[in-house]
């Protein structure tokens, strides 16, 4: 698990403690960064102490407890509460994961639970994905093709054709793996970082894509592709086991190949 610590200097503030109801016999504290941007205070740490025997097992149960019975100002985004929207990656434990699929017993004491490291934060456990899915949208990820698909059917693929796509077609989307790259960390308004990179691949290896050469062209950069050190925190981060380092490394693998 990657760890990421707050500075000895941080400017983060203890917060308020929010105590568990009386009679509550098996208690965990939620140690929850708190940032409005609306009140012009500095952030603090706000502790909610929750009572496990009335809360649903994942750490996204214990947000929603929170946030519907004790502190209704606490903001987090979340839909699908099962590892599919990809909207509840945060920092819990020192780790970037998704909420609803982190179970709160694997948390030994204090649960930590930090917005997504090195973005802007919107609010709270929100972080700012603006330009994250700017760079998202300027690999543009959607099959290009001028050959036009047969008169009534699909473009069709073999098996090893579509198997091609394993292991990229998973990801959510989550940023997990950029916000946990020290790369992206120093260089991210050039560095396109691993989420984008493994989608960029993605439609690369896409046997009905045609436009191959046109997205080898705008990777050939050395900000946008060649700032991936291979450091593998994106793929030991990644909440659905997915490999971006072994993506990136294909297209630069492609492009060597083009050089040669
Ligand atoms: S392997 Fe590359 S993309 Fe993944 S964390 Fe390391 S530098 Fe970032
Ligand atoms: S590769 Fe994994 S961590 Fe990265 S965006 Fe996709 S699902 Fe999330
Ligand atoms: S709520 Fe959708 S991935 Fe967690």
């Amino acid at each position: 698990m990657v760890e990421f610590a707050l500075p000895k200097n941080s400017k983060i503030g203890k917060g308020r403690t929010f105590k568990a109801p009386a009679g509550a016999t098996r208690v965990k504290e939620f140690k929850i960064y708190r940032w409005n941007p609306d009140d012009g205070n500095n952030p603090v740490v706000d502790t909610y102490e929750i009572d496990l025997d009335q809360c649903g097992p994942m750490v996204l149960d214990a947000l929603i407890k929170i946030k519907n019975e004790v502190d209704t100002t606490l903001a987090f985004r979340r839909s699908c509460r099962e590892g599919i929207c990809g909207s509840c990656a945060m920092n819990i434990d020192g780790g970037n994961t998704l909420a609803c699929l982190k179970p709160i017993e694997d948390v030994k004491g204090a649960c930590n639970v930090n917005p997504l490291p090195h973005m802007a934060v919107v609010r709270d456990l929100i972080p700012d994905l603006t330009q994250a899915y700017a760079q998202l949208r300027s690999i543009e990820p959607w099959l290009k093709s001028d050959t036009p698909p047969p008169p009534d059917a699909e473009r069709r693929q073999s098996r090893e054709e579509r198997a091609e796509l394993d292991g990229m077609w998973e990801c959510i989307l989550c940023f997990c793996c950029t916000t946990s790259c020290p790369s992206y960390w120093w260089n991210g308004d050039r560095y396109l970082g691993p989420a984008t990179l493994l989608a960029a691949y993605r439609w690369i290896a896409d046997s009905r894509d045609e436009a191959t050469g046109e997205r080898l062209d705008a990777l050939e950069d050395p900000f946008k592709l060649y700032r991936c050190h291979t450091i593998m925190n994106c793929a030991q981060t990644c909440p659905k086991g997915l490999n971006p380092a072994k993506a990136i490394g294909e297209i630069k693998k492609l492009l060597a190949e083009r050089q040669a």
